[in-house]
């Protein structure tokens, strides 16, 4: 019997949590809940004797990678994996896998949350803007990126992306005018929804330059992570911009600086809302037990993000 630990200092919904027990304890193995733990030493302690985690946002380092002797595979119930180790986990033989897909329309709604507050001047009562006819920029066209477009559809927006690796002619069939650069974006776009993972060539890449390019009243909507962002270059930007606007859900590490500084075309939610809906919690941690269990069972790797 295998031990399978959920490991989210973030709950899932308790459906969420009901959905995964039973296709663990389905497949005869053992659920292990840690929710809300606080501190690592929890984790540490938890991990010492399982086979597998099944984590959100919780980062699996090489010391957690070192106190859980038994563990063969972690999956990150979601999309993006920069909080774990990837080299670390494979050189402790260990699969990482994501379950992409499976909370992106919650992410996408939520950046539509954002956008319409943030163009209805928060709600303060003065007469913001409307959605429809504004020009959207979907910055990186994967999971969410499609359907932001989706629903942008709805709104009757003109939408633009750009991918690095997506082709022209995959974001052409959407209906969705591909752009060539960033650059090009931001320069074009009144809006732009960011999409972006963690990763070397991203962290910081939000910058002063490229933020700069956007057309009087801009706004940028953050969804992704807020390591892409270049924090004290956007600050020296929206000090000289008052007409740009930020709005995330990834609290910044300067938040405290932005809110004091940019107090009404500036938010962040207090704790990262994007797949916090029932919906993606069964999606993403049923997917997870199921990858967990074709992995134990049948050596199924599909999914696997570390070689
Ligand atoms: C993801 O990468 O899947 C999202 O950012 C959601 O992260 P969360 O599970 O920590 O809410």
């Amino acid at each position: 019997m295998a031990k399978i630990l959920v490991a989210t200092d973030k709950p899932f919904a308790a459906i969420a949590v009901k959905g995964i027990r039973e296709v663990v304890e389905g497949a005869g193995d053992e659920l292990i809940l840690l929710e809300k733990y606080g501190e690592k030493a929890k984790l540490l302690e938890a991990v010492k004797d399982v086979d597998a985690i099944i984590i959100r946002s919780d980062v699996i380092d090489a010391e957690v990678l070192d106190a859980a002797k038994q563990l063969k595979i972690v999956v990150r119930a979601g999309a993006g994996y920069d909080n774990v180790d990837l080299a670390a986990a494979t050189a402790h033989n260990v699969c990482v896998m994501n379950t992409p897909g499976q909370n992106s329309n919650a992410v996408a709604e939520l950046a539509f949350g954002m956008m319409v507050m943030a163009v209805r001047n928060f709600y303060n009562g003065t007469s913001g803007t409307e959605l429809k006819g504004k020009k959207l920029g979907i910055h990186a066209y994967g999971n969410v990126g499609r359907n932001v477009a989706r629903i942008a559809k709805g709104f009757g927006m003109e939408i633009y992306a750009f991918d690095a690796f997506c082709p022209a002619s995959a974001i052409e069939a959407d209906g969705v005018k591909p752009v060539a650069s960033p650059e090009e974006l931001y320069a074009t776009c009144d809006i732009v929804s960011l999409h972006i993972p963690a990763t070397a060539e991203t962290k910081n890449s939000i910058n002063y330059a490229l933020v700069g390019k956007m057309p009087k009243g801009g706004l940028l909507v953050n969804t992704a992570r807020k390591e892409v962002i270049n924090e004290a270059e956007l600050i020296k930007l929206m000090e000289e911009r008052a007409d740009l606007k930020y709005v995330t859900d990834i609290m910044p590490v300067a938040n405290e600086e932005f809110a004091a500084k940019f107090a009404g075309r500036y938010f962040s939610t207090p704790k990262k809302m994007g797949a916090q809906t029932a919906e993606a919690n069964i999606n993403a941690g049923i997917a997870a037990a199921k990858q967990i269990e074709g992995f134990l069972k049948e050596g199924c790797e599909k999914f696997r993000v570390n070689k």
